[in-house]
């Protein structure tokens, strides 16, 4: 049976309480959370399983909506009044960095927008009243799921509330565009080039991107400054990524004093981007353990200190 208002009352009052929901969507079914808070965020990486911090899509009813968090240029005016609500999400620089958190953004200037066109997820954005950050419902490595039943069996066990919508009508993941500098295809879906080139003209090749990043579709934040991992303490000039009890000083930032690998996910962007800005030379990072979030946490580390391409 399809949630009515009550039950997406429910879910709002879930997600502004850090909890996550599944949401349908016409695409697929998503796992959301607030998109403004990070430990929520992290949380949601979490339910996913073997999880990575891949930059999510931040979910709006509409394109005021998405004004408030994103600079939207004529190409993106003309997409969002073309196509939305609807299958399409637009990677635009980002223009409020708390609607949307860094953790979400994987550290990125950019942010994932999209409109959804489903009438009960249009339903929970306007009665949470904020973006909501919803990656597909499946744990990581399996299919999306695009019905009910499907999803809750996915990651149901983590999620506060779930929202029936039926089964997904188009059953593919949005089309992602890139507006950064040329018009990009990042993932080919519903809306087809030709129809974003009718738009706003020609596209370039998704696949000369993948060429220059195999494996990988999106960037994510590196640090200027040289990383050194497993770190002890840090030396001299270096600022310090402490995890569990140290002691404080001007450039230490503790990811998490009680050693909670969640809220060093939530932590983890915002703190590299600090101890990038410090003044310091390099960046010492404390040894984070591999359970858990903390191999996403090495992940990213591990491509911040330049180990994985
Ligand atoms: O249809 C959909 O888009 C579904 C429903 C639930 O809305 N969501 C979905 O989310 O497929 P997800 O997290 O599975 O895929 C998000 C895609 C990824 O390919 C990601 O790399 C890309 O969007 N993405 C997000 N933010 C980006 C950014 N700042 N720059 C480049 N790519 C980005
Ligand atoms: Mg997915």
């Amino acid at each position: 049976m399809t949630a009515g208002p009550d039950e997406i009352a429910r879910a709002a009052a879930a997600l502004r309480a850090g909890g996550l929901v599944i949401v349908p969507t016409e695409t697929v079914y998503g796992l959301a959370a607030d998109a403004a808070n990070p430990r929520a965020v992290a949380a949601l990486y979490e339910a996913k399983g073997r999880p990575s911090f891949n930059p999510l899509i931040a979910h709006v009813p509409d394109v005021i909506a998405a004004r408030r968090i994103a600079r939207l240029d004529d190409r993106a005016e003309a997409l969002a009044a073309r196509f939305w609500p609807g299958p399409l999400t637009l990677v635009l620089p980002i223009a409020d960095t708390g609607a949307v958190c860094d953790l979400a953004r994987a550290g990125l200037d950019s942010v994932a927008v999209r409109a959804p066109a489903h009438p009960v997820m249009q339903g929970l954005l306007k009665a949470f009243g904020g973006p909501l950050v919803a990656p597909s419902a499946n744990r990581s490595g399996r299919p999306s799921p695009t019905t009910f039943a499907d999803a809750v069996d996915e990651t149901g066990a983590a999620a506060a509330a779930a929202l029936d919508g039926g089964p997904c009508q188009i059953g593919l993941e949005s089309t992602v565009v890139a507006l950064l500098d040329r018009p990009r295809l990042l993932r080919p879906g519903a809306v087809t080039r030709a129809e974003i080139s009718t738009a706003i003209g020609p596209l370039a090749e998704a696949e000369a991107d993948a060429r220059r990043s195999p494996g990988r579709l999106a960037r994510h934040y590196a640090p200027n400054l040289p990383v050194r991992l497993d770190a002890a303490e840090p030396g001299l000039d270096e600022a310090f990524l402490a995890f569990g009890p140290a002691p404080a000083g001007g450039r230490v930032f503790n990811l998490s004093p009680s050693a909670d690998l969640a809220e060093a996910a939530a932590n983890l962007f915002t703190f590299l981007r600090a101890a990038d800005r410090s003044g310091a030379a390099a960046i010492a990072i404390a040894r984070i353990p591999q359970q858990g979030l903390g191999e996403a946490i090495n992940d990213r580390l591990r491509r911040a200190a330049g180990f994985v391409g």
